[in-house]
């Protein structure tokens, strides 16, 4: 059995570089099948639940996608509405249920921790797919891919994240991840919007020198990889706060004036108005590649997770 065989995937931590680069691999054999230029029956008579509290589009459909090109089936649903949880019915109940119609079980939730939580009450895999501002390793994993598919390598990639870090759970888990394959970080958000602590204190333990910045312009021109995201409004405990700092950040043509050639813009999309439509046409915009690149990778992690090498 390999080391993914019926594991949780909760939190990117729990993943060693050696780990990361597998999924990596495995997905690149993936892309064939992921545009249906190759068939594969992997994981024939599979069935995966997802199990969404919060809005999604790329993440849910892409595992519905991933499953059924690996000849498996998806079932769940898209939102709370319209289940029992109105009834009153808690998560740790609806997860015994679920384990009982699938043989995996994803799950997105607005409370930081759910994941972790829900695997206690069931044997089948969790797969975490964003506990509230807490993590979402499977969108690191496709953002890596990303980054690998697009630059060959991370070692000494310069990589900056803005906009929302303290709120924003991509950026959580792609920090952590970043930082144990050896890439130099620059962060950029408004003051009240900064990475956690707790994220930094893991910077440093790394022994790797980051960089914090306000203003985007400060930073754009020594830039490999930017990692734009969107203000989290769901998340703010105070609507005037959200007004505040809405709109801080803006991705236009003039900001790219003395952006590298080679730079890539990432997001993990919905964008709102942080990158301006104009950025698309760009050899630098490769967020709808990023969100392609969604069903390779959770094809390979449901296949090492599910599949008949697991
Ligand atoms: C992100 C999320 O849900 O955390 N979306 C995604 O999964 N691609 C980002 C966001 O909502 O801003």
């Amino acid at each position: 059995m390999s080391s993914f065989g019926g594991r949780d995937v909760l939190s990117i931590r729990d993943f060693s570089p050696a780990d990361i680069q597998l999924v990596l691999r495995t997905a690149r054999k993936m892309v064939p099948i992921a545009i249906g230029e190759k068939r594969s029956r992997s994981l024939e008579g599979k069935i995966l639940s997802t199990l969404f509290y919060e809005p999604s589009t790329r993440t849910r459909l892409s595992f519905e996608s991933a499953m059924a090109r690996l000849g498996g089936r998806a079932l769940g649903f898209s939102s709370a509405e319209g289940t029992s949880v109105q009834k009153g019915e808690t998560l740790a109940d609806t997860i015994r249920m679920v384990e009982a119609y699938s043989d995996a079980i994803v799950l997105r939730h607005p409370h930081e921790g759910a994941a972790r939580l829900a695997a206690e009450f069931t044997e089948k895999p969790v797969i975490n797919a964003g506990d509230g501002a807490g993590q979402h390793p499977t969108q690191t994993l496709l953002d890596l891919y990303t980054i690998w598919d697009e630059k060959g390598s991370f070692e000494g990639q310069n990589v900056t994240l803005v906009g929302d870090l303290k709120y924003g759970r991509t950026v959580h888990s792609l920090a952590y991840a970043l930082v144990e394959l050896g890439t130099h970080l620059t962060f950029v958000s408004p003051p009240t919007l900064e990475m956690p602590p707790e994220i930094l204190e893991q910077v440093k333990e790394k022994g790797l020198s980051f960089r914090a910045a306000h203003r985007l312009e400060e930073v754009i021109r020594d830039t490999d990889v930017l990692y734009v995201t969107r203000i989290q409004k769901e998340r703010f405990p105070d609507p005037q706060e959200y007004e505040k700092v809405a709109g801080s950040y803006r991705v236009d043509m003039e900001v790219l004036r003395d952006a590298k050639r080679g730079l890539i813009i990432m997001h993990p999309l919905p964008r709102v108005t942080e990158i301006a439509p104009e950025v698309d046409r760009t050899k630098h915009a490769v967020y709808f590649k990023q969100a392609f690149n969604a069903v390779p990778v959770r094809m390979a992690l449901l296949d090492l997770i599910l599949g008949e090498g697991a």
